[in-house]
């Protein structure tokens, strides 16, 4: 279990598509371990494999953690196979565009298809909270942020405070 570094924008690697996992072994179980260990670190809900610069298609969620217990879920290979006409709006943020949040409006609920750490297919069907951040975390897995969703002059706006902050912490 290692916590490793959170990628933050603007970093093209964030854009990289990721590609599916071919065979649930120990190495991505050991993935989603140190994928859940960096999110907590960074006292997030959700991680993306790519959020720490590994191109496969790979999720941790985590909503029941602020209740003091941990019990991040790893979803490999995530695939949304409904989508609700009725939409839902949650405010995001994003480990990896810090210090922004905005409201971006979603598909309220989701059915989805993936495979457990153990290599089993499994389906979910989702709304709430569990919906948006699974359809925020399988976005990064296509390269897309959240803030990809707002409009252009709040993206412009969010990108130039996000490489104004990143310069000021690589000349610190
Ligand atoms: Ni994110």
């Amino acid at each position: 279990m290692t916590v490793r570094p959170i990628l933050t924008a603007p970093d093209p690697r964030l854009q990289a598509v990721s590609t599916d996992v071919e065979t649930v072994t120990d190495e991505i179980r050991t993935l989603v371990d140190d994928m859940a260990d960096s999110m907590y670190a960074a006292d997030g809900i959700g991680l993306a494999a790519i959020q720490i610069g590994v191109a496969s298609r790979v999720l941790v969620i985590d909503l029941d953690q602020k209740e003091g217990k941990k019990n991040p879920i790893g979803y490999i290979n995530p695939k949304i196979i409904w989508a609700s006409e009725e939409t839902a709006v949650f405010e995001e943020g994003c480990l990896s565009v810090p210090e922004i949040w905005d409201d971006v409006e979603r598909p309220a609920r989701i059915k989805c298809e993936y495979l457990d750490r153990d290599g089993k297919k499994q389906t979910l069907e989702a709304d709430g909270l569990l919906a948006t951040c699974l359809q925020h975390e399988m976005d990064h897995l296509n390269g897309v942020l959240f803030i990809d969703h707002l409009s252009r002059l709040k993206k412009s706006m969010a990108v130039r405070k996000l490489t104004k902050a990143k310069k000021l912490k690589e000349t610190a």
